[in-house]
């Protein structure tokens, strides 16, 4: 498709978009008097106006069953995660049973380490990308000092080639194959926050268990933003928010997968709480554990009915539209923001680089160099919402559920203003 930087071009491409209807179904914040222009759906996704009748539901429940509501509320709230497992699966290329929802991201990845990370004398290291997430590096090292090791001798990161903005997959299979038979874990993010790369989570997958450790992903960037198989891909465990792309509320539940090789395994350690026991022993309060054949064996507690209630109105809506129409539009909307930040590019002084390779999602990246935070502050005060890392990176995500190409055409024109008007 040839791009225009027209106002006429993009809402043409908005005319024949088939999800641009959705736009409508989610609050849009407010500036000058107009819906912002929101690119950071990779932080905090909008909120689905559908989302407020499924928690209105819980709070009518509570209200009027009290803790009757556990058995006879609309939708009981003893087996109310149950109702998400179908969607989250779907989304992240699983089988039901093998997903659950349970506490928030951190929590979840320190807790299936408990089962993953089990270092002996010779396997011990660990393997993720340089300059990870920082819970995800807090993570590693705590877990790292807990069963006695330093960090620096156990965690191994892969680092980025000199002068390049991206991890080789090449270079992730050769340290794995190089730490082989020490290796214990490969814990990544499937989808760089930064630089919004998409590693070849099947390539690295396959390369972990063959050098004999476990694989495990934190989706945080990835779920709702690219096409996951986890099953098939074969990684044992992975966990990701909900709260970004996947527009379920700030700091809402987690999702974690636990590949279905590990859920018939007695012998699994693994920190346990009534909610993963068979619910048809539950409330008989025996002393001895009965795991769920699922990975809701790795529930603790009763859930946060109240969180899940947005969590699955979201999923519901995910369900109705299916990642392949989303990951259509995303490649087009991506790449028509990508053309017209170079035509602002040919029209300024200040020069862009995009620094996310091919492999990406929602996200671009962008070096704005001769800029600084001041343009950042004009974006946000003429209503473009995006996300500002030292010194001069841009984050940009324009969430299919939601963006526009209007959107991109006329975030070109205030980024062309702000640096015009300097
Ligand atoms: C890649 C990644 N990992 C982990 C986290 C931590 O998430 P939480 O605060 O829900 O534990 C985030 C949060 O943004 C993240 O982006």
């Amino acid at each position: 498709m040839t791009f225009q930087n027209t106002l006429e071009f993009a809402q043409q491409l908005d005319a024949a978009d088939q999800l641009s209807k959705y736009r409508q179904g989610f609050h849009f914040p407010q500036v000058n008097g107009r819906d912002v222009i929101y690119f950071t759906g990779n932080s905090l996704g909008l909120q689905p106006k559908r989302t407020q009748a499924y928690v209105d539901e819980v709070m009518k429940d509570w209200r009027e069953l009290a803790v009757e509501g556990h058995f006879y509320a609309e939708k009981p709230w003893w087996d109310y995660h149950e109702r998400l497992a179908k969607g989250m699966a779907k989304v992240v290329g699983a089988r039901p049973k093998e997903v659950s929802v349970m506490n928030t991201l951190t929590v979840n990845l320190h807790l299936l380490m408990v089962s993953f990370y089990r270092p002996t004398a010779k396997r011990f290291k660990i393997i993720c990308e340089e300059k990870a997430f920082p819970s995800d590096q807090y993570i590693l090292q705590s877990q790292a000092r807990f069963h006695g090791w330093d960090p620096k001798e156990a965690i191994v990161e892969v680092k980025k080639r000199d002068g390049e903005h991206a991890w080789r997959t090449e270079d992730i299979v050769a340290k794995i194959n190089e730490v082989g038979d020490e290796l214990a874990l490969v814990l990544m993010g499937g989808v760089n926050y930064y630089n919004g790369q998409v590693l070849d989570m099947q390539a690295i997958t396959a390369a972990g268990k063959a050098a004999g450790a476990f694989v495990g992903w934190d989706l945080a960037h990835a779920v709702g933003n690219v096409k996951l198989q986890l099953h098939d891909w074969g990684a044992d465990f992975a966990a990701w928010c909900s709260y970004k792309y996947m527009n379920s509320g700030p700091g809402n539940a987690s999702g974690i997968f636990v590949h279905e090789r590990h859920l018939d395994k007695e012998d699994i350690p693994r920190f346990e709480g009534w909610w993963g026991n068979k619910k048809e022993t539950r409330f008989l309060m025996k002393p001895e554990f009965d795991p769920i054949a699922s990975a809701d064996a790795w529930q603790l507690s009763n859930p946060p009915i109240l969180s899940l209630a947005p969590y699955l109105a979201s999923l519901e809506l995910f369900d109705e539209v299916g990642m392949d129409a989303l990951i259509e539009k995303q490649r087009i909307i991506v790449a028509y923001l990508e053309f017209v930040l170079h035509e602002i590019d040919k029209q300024v002084d200040s020069t862009f680089e995009i620094i996310t390779p091919a492999e990406r999602g929602c996200q671009l990246s962008v070096f704005l160099h001769g800029e600084g935070r001041a343009l950042f502050d004009y974006l946000m005060k003429q209503g473009v919402i995006t996300d500002w890392r030292e010194p001069n990176v841009i984050r940009l995500a324009p969430a299919p559920f939601y963006c526009s190409y209007e959107d991109m055409y006329r975030f070109g024109q205030i980024l062309k203003q702000g640096i015009l008007n300097k």
